[in-house]
Formats: C-alpha cells, sequence, structure tokens
C-alpha cells in the first residue's frame, strides 16, 4: 500500500534526524521507502532551495516565498512524489505544505488564505499522515544553529519566529485531527523514534 508521511515542526526539532530512522525501520519491514525533503526532492526544487534558504532574512517578501515554495513542490511532486506512491510506495517527506501555512502564512501577517488558495490550485494534495515534532524552540534553535550550514535565513528570523511556529503547528494538529500526530521532540532520539514507528506502522497496517 503506497502511503504518503510527513515531517513538520520548527528548525531543528528532529525531523531528518526522525525522518531518516523510520525510513530504515519501513524498509526492515520489507517495504520500498523513498525518502525526500523540501524545499527540494527533485532536480529544480533544489535549484529553488538554495534561492529561498540562504542570503537575506529580508531578501524576498512572504508573498514571493508562497510562489517560489509552491513552484519547488509542484515540481518535487511531478518528479517525485506521485510517480513514486503510483509505484505503490511509502513516501516520506521532512516537511511539506504544513511549512508553508505557518513559516509564509503566520510569520509576516496573516497570509493563510493565499497559501491554501494558491495549495488548492496547483497542489491539492495532502499527506496521509503528518508527524509533528514538538519541543521547546530554545532547545531545537541551539541544535539547528550548532550544524553550521548557509542555510540559515529562516534561523536569522531568530527565537521569537520558531516560539510562533511552535504555537501554530500545535493549532494546526487541532485543525487536521485525523493526520496530524503531535510527538514530544525533547527526548532522546531512540524514545522519540519509537513513538514515531509505533504511529506510522499502526497507520500502515
Ligand atoms: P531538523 O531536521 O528538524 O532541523 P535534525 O534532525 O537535523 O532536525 O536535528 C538537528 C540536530 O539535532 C542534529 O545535529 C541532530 O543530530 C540533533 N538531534 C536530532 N534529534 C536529537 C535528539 N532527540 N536529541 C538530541 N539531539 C538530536
Ligand atoms: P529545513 O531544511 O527542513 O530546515 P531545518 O532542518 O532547520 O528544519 O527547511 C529549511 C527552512 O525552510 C526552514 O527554516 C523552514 C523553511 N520553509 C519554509 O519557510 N516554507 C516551506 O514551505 C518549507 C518547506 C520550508
Amino acid at each position: 500500500m503506497s502511503a504518503f508521511i510527513t515531517f513538520e515542526g520548527i528548525d531543528g526539532s528532529g525531523k531528518s534526524t526522525q525522518a531518516g530512522l523510520l525510513a530504515d525501520t519501513l524498509r526492515d519491514t520489507g517495504r520500498d521507502v523513498v525518502l525526500t525533503r523540501e524545499p527540494g526532492g527533485s532536480p529544480g526544487a533544489e535549484e529553488i532551495r538554495s534561492l529561498v534558504l540562504e542570503g537575506d532574512p529580508d531578501r524576498w517578501s512572504a508573498e514571493t516565498e508562497i510562489l517560489l515554495f509552491t513552484a519547488a513542490r509542484r515540481d518535487h511532486l511531478e518528479r517525485t512524489i506521485l510517480p513514486a506512491l503510483a509505484q505503490g510506495k511509502v513516501v516520506i517527506c521532512d516537511r511539506f505544505a504544513d511549512s508553508t501555512r505557518m513559516y509564509q502564512g503566520l510569520s509576516r501577517g496573516d497570509l493563510r488564505g493565499i497559501v491554501d488558495q494558491l495549495h488548492h490550485l496547483m497542489i491539492g494534495r495532502e499527506p496521509d499522515l503528518t508527524l509533528l515534532i514538538d519541543m521547546d524552540p530554545a532547545i531545537g534553535l541551539s541544535r539547528a544553529k550548532a550544524r553550521q550550514t548557509s542555510e540559515e535565513r529562516f534561523e536569522d528570523f531568530g527565537q521569537a519566529l520558531q516560539d510562533q511556529m511552535r504555537r501554530g503547528f500545535l493549532e494546526l494538529a487541532n485543525e487536521f485531527p485525523s493526520r496530524i500526530r503531535v510527538v514530544d521532540g525533547a527526548r532522546n532520539t531512540q524514545d522519540v523514534a519509537r513513538d514515531v514507528s509505533r504511529i506510522a506502522l499502526e497507520y500502515l497496517a
């Protein structure tokens, strides 16, 4: 059975780590898994990734970002996600449209309506299951900053943005209770992974 599973949460919450571990767990049970990420996940979308994640925080307006992230997502969907699902694979994606609902829809004014309209028009697909890795933003930001990459545009918006994103993600979990499951990320990697794989295996069963 194909399935589209996404990870969401603030920067540094452990999404990539947990997505990789879940991919290993599902492969061990014999499933065909495609592990991918946003922004990116296809050659064209990876090019857009460097445009949006590098440079000054004010490089793009929120409205322009909505267009760039949605363009990247459309390419990723057409070339990576939908073909894999059509072949019966499990697609695990590190961030998807919920990140646009939060980072572009909330952070610089209320643009959620525009995000949702463009999503409906150009993407029109929600994940089957979303794991929201929740934690105190101070922990997430210190983990993310310790990574030392050039992709720091959003981390450079600072702690206040991360606080707002955490609250927003928890509200989103209430808005989509059948799809989004909240996991406490402020524990060691193995404990978080145990909850993540239990929820995913229950869904797939
Ligand atoms: P995200 O994809 O959400 O930004 P990562 O998986 O890249 O998060 O993790 C951010 C950093 O924190 C990495 O250096 C990772 O090794 C570390 N990390 C991930 N999970 C944990 C955990 N449960 N406890 C401590 N450190 C963690
Ligand atoms: P990511 O590489 O997942 O960062 P991290 O590992 O720090 O969580 O994503 C990079 C940044 O892109 C992250 O700060 C959130 C932002 N982003 C958006 O603003 N909108 C989007 O639609 C997506 C997918 C990501």
